[in-house]
């Protein structure tokens, strides 16, 4: 192992002008004028995957962004890791508030700056590069590595099902790992037990034919932007429950022992709400935020737009409304189930003045699982030989569709080792990695790998 730490710690500048290349690829997967990037992100990915002695390296083409695939199979006995990430990023804008120009690498404070450097590009340069410390010089990785990097995360995953699906055989693993979450905070090294599932969907309110007077006509016809107003405010009750019946239903408690486990850790609200720079910290009663935003479900609006939003002021009424609105997801609740109730929902809620259409653009099923399992620890121990410092077992409010359909398809572990912090801009402008965090965890990561070989036979199966 030594020689694989001493090449890490001598590698760093080099780290970060890779990553920089990496990061200049505007791998925006919601965007079509963006199509062209992404193969071509697809395609340096591939290159770097064999510069470093992956094998198989394949750019799998879907009916939407490709998928990569690679593998290094020579390490018999031993454990087969499926690492999964994403090469695609969430659209830059808005521009004019980023400090450096999101698709050009810069560091600044301790800080890499640009847009997918921690969500989840960086995060999937951490293995490729503790890859390549085992492999360089002909030598050898301490398990066996299958990999898998898609292009449609940010967009909801919509075509790597079927790639699974095909390739099952191919993708045969004894444990997922991923690295696409947040530490808890900084010097904190965590291990993800679960994330939220998520339904996002988008509702059209079509009133006049066209825009009209405001004066001539307000009082007189439906206003789609009042009436989807309404309709919005309807889908929370005054105690900021979602109201939409059913919605909680097979919701899973959390139990006393967990709720013991999350009040330990070293959460702070005080830290949580400067992050957010909200004045005061809301939701549902009878949780804490921890429990609020990981362990409880909730619904938002995620944009609402219509009539005039432009300078000054226009006295119109918009012919259309449009809200977009997402539910994030806990055990058990079932996303297809859900879009169902949210779907009859708001045909009550629509008044005949309207046509209201509804649209579900994507469903993801949450996901929890128990961390006693001998590679979960062997994460935990990677990490905490990677940052010096004390681990802790954290769940997640984001999603990552895809963890859940490994671990309930393929039967196996999920190993979630995070090295984001939760003020890092993700989706936001001004996304950055921590620096320190970023080497960290490439020395995290080739703990790891070696951690995992060390717990082959105690409960993690060889292949
Ligand atoms: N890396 C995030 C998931 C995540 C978010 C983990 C926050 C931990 C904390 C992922 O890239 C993401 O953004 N997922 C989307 C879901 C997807 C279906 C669009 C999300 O959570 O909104
Ligand atoms: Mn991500
Ligand atoms: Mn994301």
């Amino acid at each position: 192992m030594q020689h694989v730490v001493d090449f890490i710690q001598a590698n760093h500048d080099r780290y970060i002008e890779e990553l920089r290349e990496f990061c200049a690829i505007p791998s925006v997967s919601t965007k079509n004028e963006h199509k062209k990037d992404l193969e071509r992100c697809a395609q340096w990915l591939a290159d770097h995957l064999r510069k470093i002695g992956m094998e198989n390296v394949e750019v799998i083409p879907t009916k939407g962004h490709p998928i990569l695939y690679a593998d290094w199979l020579h390490a018999p006995g031993q454990p087969t890791l499926l690492f999964y990430g994403h090469y695609d990023v969430q659209p830059p804008e808005p521009l004019e508030l980023w400090e450096s120009p999101p698709f050009e690498l810069t560091l600044r404070e301790g800080n890499l700056y640009a847009r997918g450097v921690v969500d989840d590009k960086g995060q999937v340069f951490i293995h490729l590069k503790a890859i390549e410390a085992f492999l360089r010089d002909g030598g050898r990785l301490p398990v066996n590595i299958k990999m898998m990097i898609e292009g449609e995360e940010e967009v909801g995953s919509e075509n790597i099902g079927t790639f699974i699906e095909e390739e099952k055989g191919r993708l045969e693993c004894n444990a997922l790992m991923v690295s696409d979450t947040s530490m808890l905070g900084r010097g904190l090294p965590s291990v993800c037990y679960g994330l939220r599932g998520l339904c996002y969907f988008e509702v059209e309110v079509e009133g006049p034919k066209q825009d009209l007077h405001s004066g001539s006509f307000g009082g007189g016809v439906p206003n789609p932007i009042n009436i989807l107003c309404e309709m919005m405010a309807k889908l929370h009750d005054k105690h900021g429950r979602v109201a939409i019946p059913g919605f909680y239903n097979g919701v899973r408690a959390l139990s006393k022992k967990e709720r013991q486990q999350l009040r330990r850790l070293p959460f702070s609200e005080k830290g949580f709400q400067q992050t957010t720079g909200a004045r005061k910290l809301v939701g549902e009663k009878g949780y804490t935020t921890v429990e609020r935003i990981w362990a409880r479900p909730t619904l938002d609006i995620n944009g609402i737009f219509g009539g005039y939003t432009g300078e000054g002021a226009k006295t119109v009424i918009g012919s259309k409304a449009t809200a977009k609105f997402s539910t994030r997801l806990v055990p058990n609740q079932d996303p297809a189930k859900i879009t169902k109730l949210v779907r009859r929902h708001i045909e009550r809620l629509a008044p005949p003045s309207v046509k209201v259409t509804f649209k579900v653009h994507s469903e993801g099923k949450p996901w929890v699982a128990p961390f006693d399992h001998p590679i979960v620890q062997a994460g935990r121990r990677a990490l905490e030989k990677g940052f010096e410092k004390p681990a802790v077992f954290i769940r997640e409010g984001g999603s990552i569709p895809l963890v859940t359909t490994m671990y309930e398809e393929f039967g196996r572990p999920c190993v979630l080792l995070g090295f984001g912090l939760p003020d890092e801009n993700a989706h936001a402008p001004n996304e950055h990695m921590n620096l320190e965090n970023y080497l960290k965890g490439i020395l995290s990561i080739a703990y790891f790998y070696h951690e995992a070989s060390q717990a082959s036979g105690k409960g993690v199966e060889a292949s």
